[in-house]
């Protein structure tokens, strides 16, 4: 993945538990910079690696890691030069859930060689949204958790997020059932 991820990761990490934690984690995780390059690319076993050892450092399961880490790249891509991309991409959680195939194309405007994941949403009623995530990384579904609770604190929506199909346990994809008690679309 580019290193913009990884950097985000640090930033986190860095934020919330200083900077020698961060050096015991990447130390940890065979990590030999001490920073990452933006727009270079990694191979994705390295932000594998760090969730783990972050883990193993911070004594926090990896999902829960990951969660908060989604939650946070909501934030931080908003202020490191991406909040225009959240301002196009639409001016509802639920418009914004639909457009996320178009972000990432932008998004890959700059980054030439991105692999991102798919999001693909369907109506189930005036309430509730079906979101099938598709990705070629494995196990990455509660970063995802930590993105839509990012997103709907962005767009000051109320929503209960279901994961009734999990690539982890058997499913082809996740799916995520997104339910907003208050829409009116
Ligand atoms: C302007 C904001 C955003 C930027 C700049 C951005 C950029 C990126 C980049 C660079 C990657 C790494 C992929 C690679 O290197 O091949 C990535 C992955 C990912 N992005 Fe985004 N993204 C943004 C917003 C979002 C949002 C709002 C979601 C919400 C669902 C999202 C979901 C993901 C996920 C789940 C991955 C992990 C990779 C995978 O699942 O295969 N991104 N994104």
């Amino acid at each position: 993945m580019y290193g913009l991820v990884n950097e985000a990761v640090r930033n986190l990490v860095i934020t919330n538990a200083g900077e020698d934690t961060w050096n015991q984690i990447r130390t940890k995780a065979g990590v030999e910079v001490e920073s990452f390059s933006r727009m270079d690319q990694y191979p994705d076993d390295l932000t594998y690696r760090l969730v783990g050892a972050a883990s193993e450092v911070l004594g926090a399961p990896a999902d829960a890691i990951m969660e908060q880490f989604g939650e946070f790249w909501i934030r931080y891509t908003g202020r490191e030069g991406y909040g225009h991309l959240f301002d196009i991409a639409g001016n509802s959680f639920r418009d914004f859930l639909f457009n996320l195939d178009a972000l990432h194309t932008r998004v890959g405007d700059n980054f030439k060689d991105l692999r991102p994941p798919s999001f693909k949403c369907e109506d189930v009623n005036e309430q509730t949204i079906r979101m099938h995530y598709l990705t070629e990384r494995p196990g990455l579904c509660p970063m995802v958790l930590g993105l839509l609770r990012g997103l709907a604190d962005h767009f000051e929506t109320e929503v209960f997020v279901e994961h009734p199909v999990c690539s982890r346990t058997g499913g082809e994809h996740c799916e995520f059932l997104l339910t907003m008690p208050h829409a009116n679309r």
